[in-house]
């Protein structure tokens, strides 16, 4: 049997943009699995049988379990750059190929965290409650105040591309730049040195001196439960922590008691630990500013994704390396497995 002739089967979770269907609907069948909650592992095992690849999304974990019951799916591409819902060493030993969108998001998910930065800075949805709660009796000098920003220190921890995003925003709003990130030194730091004036710094120095932070890190083990109460007691008292990376990254119950002790100015949240479960406590803060992780959600930003995470899948089927293929190790196995050569 020619099985270049068989359609591979793709599993789409959530929905996909008309115009990624009609991009993938030529070479392969796909069926699309909305849902209002992340599948049950159980679930995830029924759904994607028969099914040789899926294109995911952040909710949606694809553990060694659920690849050892799918023995055909042979590839995962996920509708995100964050991978902590995959194990990619797990999915190398078993020849699935694992593949992310990094660089179409940036810009959305910069705008979205410091469209944050500036909800809490200026108390716009404390604001807006205000008023809808018919509290406002007239203009008052010391109503909602907030910090300004011009001058200010704005701590960037990861200073990837979404991190270099975020910190082109807030220079042009006057903000002085420091950061932290993971790898060694090297000539990206002269480069923003150079181009942005920010200053690499260690951990404890940024969280002391700045006035604002904003986190664009990996989930990873380096860095679980990365702010925690110690890391939150270096803060200042008038700083706002911004988060748009990973829930986990921060120890949501220390963040909740800090908050809720107006031990920092306030915090803007669009990841939580377990979503989409958030601590009702937070409910009742006016310092806290939530959204339901929605950093790359603008139109264009969203089809870009989809069709970045499908052409990744386009390629592998026709015998070529995905340009964000995470695990290359896997390659050959997965050639082999599919059985078109290149
Ligand atoms: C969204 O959370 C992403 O990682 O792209």
């Amino acid at each position: 049997m020619n099985n270049k002739l068989i359609k591979p089967k793709v599993a789409v979770m959530g929905v996909l943009q008309d115009a990624v269907k009609n991009a993938i609907e030529e070479r392969f069948t796909f069926v699309e699995m909305e849902r209002s909650e992340p599948f049950a592992e159980k679930e995830m095992i029924s759904n994607l049988q028969g099914f040789d690849a899926v294109l995911c999304e952040p909710l949606d974990s694809v553990s060694p379990i659920i690849m050892d019951s799918c023995p055909s799916l042979r590839m995962v591409s996920n509708r995100a750059v964050g991978f902590d819902n995959i194990s990619i060493a797990e999915a190398s030993k078993r020849g699935i190929l694992v593949c992310n969108t990094p660089g179409v998001l940036d810009d959305a998910t910069a705008d979205l965290a410091f469209a944050l930065l500036l909800a809490c800075s200026r108390r716009i949805c404390e604001a807006d409650r205000y008023i809808r709660q018919g509290k406002w009796q007239g203009f008052q000098s010391n109503l909602m105040l907030g910090p300004d920003l011009q001058g200010k220190t704005c701590g960037i921890i990861g200073m990837g591309r979404i991190g270099k995003a975020f910190a082109k925003r807030a220079i042009a709003f006057g903000l002085d730049i420091i950061y932290t990130r993971h790898s060694k030194p090297d000539m990206l730091d002269k480069e923003l040195e150079r181009d942005m004036g920010a200053k690499r710094v260690e951990m404890v120095e940024l969280l002391s001196s700045s006035d604002f932070i904003s986190i664009h890190c990996p989930l990873n083990r380096a860095t679980k439960s990365l702010i925690g109460k110690k890391e939150l007691s270096c803060m200042k008292e008038t700083a706002i922590l911004i988060n748009t990376s990973r829930g986990a990254v921060i120890d949501q119950l220390a963040l909740l008691r800090h908050l809720e002790a107006k031990k920092i100015f306030a915090a803007g949240l669009d990841v939580f630990e377990d979503e989409p479960n958030v601590p009702s406590e937070f409910f009742c803060l006016d310092n806290v500013v939530l959204t339901p992780h929605i950093g790359s959600a603008c139109f264009q930003t969203r089809q870009n994704i989809s069709m970045t995470a499908a052409q990744a899948i386009i390629d592998a089927f026709s015998g070529h390396k995905p340009k964000h293929l995470l695990n290359d190790e896997a390659f050959e196995q997965f050639l082999d497995s599919v059985k078109v050569k290149a």
